[in-house]
């Protein structure tokens, strides 16, 4: 599964991409304004601190303008994916898009029959939000299984990217389902990591070895 950074922070992508474990960037206009910085600047400083897939979000509602900054935002660099919502201008312009070869993520999914549609209309990636789903009291993994199964079904290309996503049991559990890709917010991959019986399995080793007295160098 391919992991993405759901941050448009260059300073802390900086640091997550250190890792050597991070595929691809999303962002959406919410992380545009907490970053407090141009959308094509930032872009494109992202763009040029990692060569994965990185997602850029048009900001209007009818489908010819969505094309006119989907292509803007594209002509910032190769590994741009233009970032549209799952409405029907959306999906035209995703059309368009796949149409002219440019790469796409539909964002904002909360059903199967919308991912069937954004699969038809020829989208790179599919974002089904996982946690906004919970938060309305449903099943936000139940979605991603099904989308998997539509997919599976019908052999379309477009690539499952699990979004909202806000711990790691939702990690975890959307590799289990299938997803093709997990975009996460910069705590939720740090988390990955951890495991307090690897902390305190590693003091353990730690202390014993200290009691060897060797040295391996
Ligand atoms: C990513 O593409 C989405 O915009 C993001 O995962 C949404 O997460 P949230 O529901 O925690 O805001």
């Amino acid at each position: 599964m391919l992991l993405f950074a759901d941050t448009a922070d260059t300073k802390i992508l900086a640091e997550l991409l250190e890792t050597g474990l991070i595929d691809g960037v999303t962002t959406n206009p919410t992380l545009i304004a907490k970053s407090g910085r141009n959308i094509l600047e930032v872009i494109k400083e992202i763009c040029g601190m990692c060569d994965g897939p990185i997602s850029a979000e048009v900001a209007a509602t009818d489908a010819a303008t969505m094309i006119k900054e989907g292509e803007k935002l594209a002509k910032i660099a190769s590994n741009v994916v233009i970032k549209v919502p799952l409405t029907i201008d959306g999906l035209k312009a995703t059309k368009e898009f796949s149409a002219q070869g440019l790469m796409t993520n539909v964002t904002l999914c909360f059903s199967a029959t919308q991912a069937l549609l954004a699969a038809k209309a020829g989208a790179t990636y599919i974002s089904p939000f996982v946690g906004r789903l919970d938060d309305q009291g449903a099943d936000g993994m139940q979605l991603i299984h099904d989308i998997r199964a539509v997919y599976d079904n019908y052999d379309f290309d477009t690539e499952i990217l699990a979004a909202s996503l806000r711990n790691n049991t939702h990690v975890a559990q959307a590799a289990i389902a299938g997803a093709d890709c997990a975009t996460l917010p910069p705590q939720t991959f740090r988390d990955m990591f951890k495991h307090p019986l690897t902390d305190k399995g590693l003091e353990t080793f730690l202390s014993d070895w200290k009691s060897t007295g060797q040295s391996i160098l």
